[in-house]
């Protein structure tokens, strides 16, 4: 069982979109998946149909400090509106759960500011049984921004996935953010609990020079500071595909059998590298597969 947060300081760099899709990609290689989404504009919470709606969502998981089946919605794909000709199936060893984001803004934030435990809330209740006996991954959503919700998804990583768009701005404030929210929780180790290493990856790259200089900045940025953040091989292009995808309410891997499809399987076998080699769609070996803790 490995817990993934998707992070930034920085609204719109495609937080949901990485989610969603990395989600979908390893439920279609079989994992059981589990979304939560931690963003007070919940749109991991409509980024794909539901098959079944629970009666709770974050903030009940958050208040009681446990994950209860109350709170875990499905996700159903053969809802979506604008189904391509021979839709796939999702492998049915798969699955493709979904904690909804259900507190209108501010009302969560405002619950945890108060609290000694903020920081730890969804620490604590991915803490229950029901996470390690029913799912192999979860994957969690922030908003880009900084406070109490985000400081407890930093948390309750094992891994920190941050993408970044190679354009002069963003790399600036990527750079600047980071390092500030990995300082924020930083006290935490000196309680025992550990700040997990942090993944970015160059996101969204236009294929341009300059947007390919960039990218080649913030790499050597990163390894001049030593710091606790490697940058991903893996670049994620701009292409239509990811936004044409959200529309269908499909995964990219579904909507784009070429580039996309690529892209996110060299994506998912760089952070999981016993998954390498394994394909959605069964190309590859029909092995069990197993998440280990490679990352
Ligand atoms: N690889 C991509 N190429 C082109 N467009 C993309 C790509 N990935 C995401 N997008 C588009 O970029 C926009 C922002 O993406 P997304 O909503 O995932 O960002 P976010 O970081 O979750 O934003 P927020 O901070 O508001 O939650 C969306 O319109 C999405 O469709
Ligand atoms: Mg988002």
């Amino acid at each position: 069982m490995i817990v993934y947060s998707v992070v930034s300081t920085k609204g719109g760099v495609g937080k949901t979109t990485l989610n969603a899709n990395l989600g979908a990609l390893l439920a279609d290689l079989g994992m059981r998946v589990l979304l939560i989404d931690a963003d007070v504009q919940p749109s991991l919470s409509r980024y794909f149909p539901i098959g079944r709606t629970a009666p709770h969502g974050l903030t009940q998981m958050i208040k009681q400090g446990a994950l209860t089946d109350d709170c875990i919605s499905t996700i159903d794909l053969a809802l979506a509106p604008i189904v391509p000709r021979g839709q796939p199936r999702l492998n049915p060893n798969g699955c493709l759960d979904l904690v909804v984001s259900d507190a209108p803004e501010g009302t969560l934030q405002d619950w945890l500011a108060p609290r000694m435990d903020s920081a730890l809330r969804i620490k604590l209740a991915l803490r229950s049984p029901l996470l390690a006996e029913n799912y192999d991954v979860a994957l969690i959503d922030t908003q880009g921004a900084v406070g109490h919700l985000q400081d407890a998804a930093v948390l309750a990583a094992d891994v920190l996935l941050s993408p970044v768009s190679p354009d002069v701005l963003s790399a600036r404030e990527f750079l600047d953010g980071t390092q500030k929210l990995l300082d924020r929780v930083e006290t935490a180790s000196a309680f025992g609990f550990s700040v997990p290493p942090m993944h970015a990856m160059i996101y969204r790259q236009e294929n341009t020079r300059d947007a390919r200089e960039i990218a080649k900045a913030i790499r050597e940025e990163y390894r001049k500071l030593k710091c606790r953040v490697s940058v991903l091989d893996t670049v994620v292009p701009h292409a239509v595909a990811y936004k044409n995808a959200a529309t269908a309410q499909l995964p990219v891997h579904w909507m784009d059998a070429g580039r996309a499809y690529d892209t996110m399987h060299a994506l998912l076998w760089e952070l999981i590298p016993s998954l390498g080699g394994h394909y959605a769609g069964g190309t590859s070996s029909d092995t069990q597969i197993e998440v280990a803790d490679d990352v």
